[in-house]
């Protein structure tokens, strides 16, 4: 009943000559897919590009982040508006390098996911526990504090146009994986937690996706799981053959 998505983020990777290899390469070896959906978030600078280049294929275009305004005096910043203009239809927000490397917090969080929900955008919103937080005990406690302060004024009708990515921070491109057993418990637990805030009916249809060193050799494993309905993957993206492999998860 839920899609899976199978999502690149190639975080300050790529020059748009690069970008236009890897998407060429991507859609000439994904085939005739149907079961799942597949999308990619270069940098910026060639999300114009790649906008072209995917027009009526099977990858949709996104971007890594976005800013809450329209428009306005925010030196290097970039809108939810600009990101339409130019053919995406996802951002991700609320990153573990934006919360951490740019001190973002769920509050600015929640505003860029309101702004980009309201110009149309999917919005990935990523979650996720330190190490630190995890040793202490704390990890359910930090990710569903995250889901509900991600998720505030968020109405039952705008969630179909959001997945939840669980990326538990210490396994972002340390090659270190959650088990498949730990990634389900934690994906229960916020699919328990949407359960809470909406209804069961609403966290049934919403999407969860693992992140943190998806590789060719454990997305299978991972995506076996009942409540893992997609991956965010980094540094496998890289390469058109082991993203593709990723996506053709079975
Ligand atoms: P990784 O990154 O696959 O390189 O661990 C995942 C992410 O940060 O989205």
């Amino acid at each position: 009943m839920r899609t899976p998505l199978i999502a690149g983020n190639w975080k300050m990777h790529k020059t748009v000559a690069e970008s236009v290899e890897l998407v060429e390469a991507l859609l000439s070896g994904l085939g005739n897919i149907t079961d799942r959906e597949v999308l990619v978030c270069p940098p910026y600078t060639a999300l114009h590009a790649l906008g072209s280049l995917l027009q009526d294929t099977p990858i949709d275009l996104g971007a890594q982040d976005v800013f809450y305004e329209d428009q306005g005096a925010y030196t290097g910043a970039i809108s939810s508006v600009m990101l339409r203009d130019v053919g995406c239809t996802y951002t991700i927000v609320g990153h573990s390098e934006r919360r951490q490397v740019f001190g973002e917090g769920d509050e600015i969080i929640n505003r860029k996911l309101h702004a980009a929900l309201g110009h149309g955008l999917r919005v990935i919103l990523c979650v996720g526990e330190t190490k630190d937080q995890r040793d202490a005990g704390m990890a359910e406690k930090i990710v569903t504090g995250q889901v509900q302060a991600g998720l505030v004024q968020v109405t039952p009708a705008q969630l179909a146009n959001i997945v939840i990515a669980y990326e538990p921070v210490w396994a972002i491109g340390t090659g270190d994986t959650a088990t498949s057993a730990d990634a389900q418990s934690m994906h229960a637990t916020i699919r328990q937690t949407l359960t809470s805030l909406y209804d069961e009916v609403q966290a049934q249809q919403m999407r969860i996706q693992y992140g943190g060193s998806v590789k060719p050799d454990n997305v299978d494993e991972l995506m076996s799981q009942p409540d893992i309905d997609g991956a965010l993957v980094g540094g496998a993206a890289l390469k058109a053959d082991s993203f593709l492999r990723i996506v053709q998860f079975r």
